[in-house]
This record gives structure tokens, C-alpha cells and sequence, in this order.
């Protein structure tokens, strides 16, 4: 399969937390993502206080929506993993038991209220045990959205930044929206992804958002957030286009230096 649009963050796996209820809504929302343009999809339930994540129930139900979806895109394993105490000190554990595709990348979801300094350390050890977190919607996080002065803080440390595509074109409100389009301005977005929920509202799709980001920035720009990036994500890869960090290291010319800040 080529790789198209590449979705890393999406609860498309039936009846495990408050994304998809039922195998029938999976189907529906793997169609509506592969109608996007969609080749690879990873599934990734919620672990927090609510919702337990199972390793083994959910690579039963991804074989099965597999199947039941047929070759119209490919669903991979990863898990929108809370940063609790409890999550982190399982995932320091087995650092690859939560990650995107059993790689290196790991979604990390932020408590509404967070305290910077102990989120640092968390993240810094998160780091030493190997794994790269991805920062999930920080745009909607209201800590992220009073200190701007975080994400490229964050990055420092060897994180990247997964903005909700749908954040961008609105679905979250004014704030999630002016807080997307400033990270994006500021060149700090290393991914975009749907945190799909169904097929009727947080829908899986990337490419109005993609179109969004080629319109106020450039369409290679966009192919990055959606396919280059992510596909890079799922394949373990460092990733191709790094906003700012990158050209600080970089020696090279082209794609990275044009977006030096
Ligand atoms: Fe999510």
C-alpha cells in the first residue's frame, strides 16, 4: 500500500473507552478516513483513570476491525496514554508496552492542571528510558494555552508537538483554535491527528486541516504534518521535517531552513 495521509492518534477500536461503540461505527470510521485519503490509521484507547488499557483485547479487536475493514487502510497499535503516576512508573516499566507501534514515540495526554516542573522531570525520564513523547493537543490544554513558553520547552527536551487537526478549523473553539494557529505560526507542530471519536462528531479525518495549514503556510508544510511526519512516526523513523530545533542542527538547506524562526 503507498502511504497517504497517516492518522497516529484515532479511538476507532469498538466499546474500549468513549471513542467508537460499537464494530459497526469502527467500520464507518475507518471508510470515512480511508475517503480522506487515509492509508494508515493507529488506534490508540485512552489509559487513564477511567478507561484500562489491555494489550491483548486490543489487538484482538484491531485483527478483527482488520478484517471486518478489509485493505482500505491499515490500523496500527498505540494508546492516548495519561501522564498519571501510575501510567508512567508501568511505562518506565515497559517502555514500549503504550507506544505508537511498539517504536520509540509515545502519545502523552496532560491533566488538565499540571505542574511544569514535575511534567519536566516526568517527561526527561521518559526520555532516558528511550522513548520520544509526542504531546498530545497541547493547543486545548489550558496550561499550554496561558505559558506559550512551554512547547518549545518541551521540544527541547526531545519531545515533539501533535496538534488535533480539527483544532485548527474551529471544532474546538476560539481559544483551541488561536492556540493551534500559534503554534503552527511559531513553526512549532511536528504532527497533525484526528483524535477521532466517531463518525458523527470528532470525525477521522486530516484533510481540512491540511488544506488549512497549505493555505496559511505551504502545502509541503502540510504534506509533512499529515504524511511525511507520521508515516516517519509509525515506522519508527526519525522524523523527515523538524520545525525550529531542527534548524538550529541542521546544516542542511531547503524545506527545514524556510521555516526558521
Ligand atoms: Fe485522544
Amino acid at each position: 500500500m503507498t502511504t497517504g495521509n497517516v492518522d497516529i492518534h484515532c479511538h476507532i477500536l469498538p466499546g474500549l473507552d468513549d471513542g467508537a461503540p460499537s464494530m459497526e461505527i469502527a467500520v464507518g470510521m475507518a471508510r470515512m478516513a480511508a475517503e480522506d485519503g487515509t492509508t494508515h490509521l493507529v488506534a490508540t484507547p485512552h489509559a487513564n483513570f477511567q478507561f484500562r488499557y489491555d494489550p491483548t483485547r486490543i489487538a484482538a479487536l484491531r485483527d478483527e476491525l482488520q478484517a471486518a475493514a478489509g485493505d482500505q487502510l491499515q490500523i496500527l497499535i498505540g494508546c492516548d496514554f495519561h501522564l498519571s503516576y501510575e501510567n508512567v512508573q508501568d511505562a518506565l516499566a515497559h517502555p514500549r508496552k503504550y507506544s505508537v507501534n511498539g517504536g520509540r514515540y509515545l502519545l502523552v495526554e496532560f491533566a488538565e492542571m499540571f505542574n511544569i516542573a514535575s511534567m519536566e522531570a516526568i517527561l526527561r525520564q521518559l526520555r532516558e528510558q528511550g522513548l520520544i513523547p509526542v504531546l498530545t493537543h497541547p493547543e486545548r490544554n489550558p496550561v499550554f494555552q496561558q505559558h506559550p513558553e512551554l512547547a518549545p520547552r518541551y521540544i527541547e527536551l526531545g519531545c515533539i508537538v501533535q496538534v488535533t487537526a480539527s483544532s485548527l478549523t474551529g471544532d474546538f473553539g476560539k481559544q483551541a483554535a488561536r492556540s493551534a494557529a500559534d503554534l503552527l505560526d511559531r513553526n512549532l507542530i511536528h504532527v497533525l491527528a484526528s483524535d477521532g471519536h466517531s463518525t458523527r462528531h470528532r470525525l477521522p479525518r486530516l484533510s481540512e486541516a491540511a488544506q488549512f495549514v497549505a493555505e496559511r503556510k505551504d502545502v509541503q508544510l502540510a504534506r509533512a504534518l499529515v504524511s511525511d511526519n507520521p508515516a516517519a512516526i509509525i515506522a519508527d523513523r526519525p522524523l523527515p521535517y523538524r520545525p525550529n530545533g531542527a534548524v538550529r542542527t541542521s546544516r542542511k538547506k531547503g524545506l527545514w531552513s524556510r521555516f526558521r524562526s
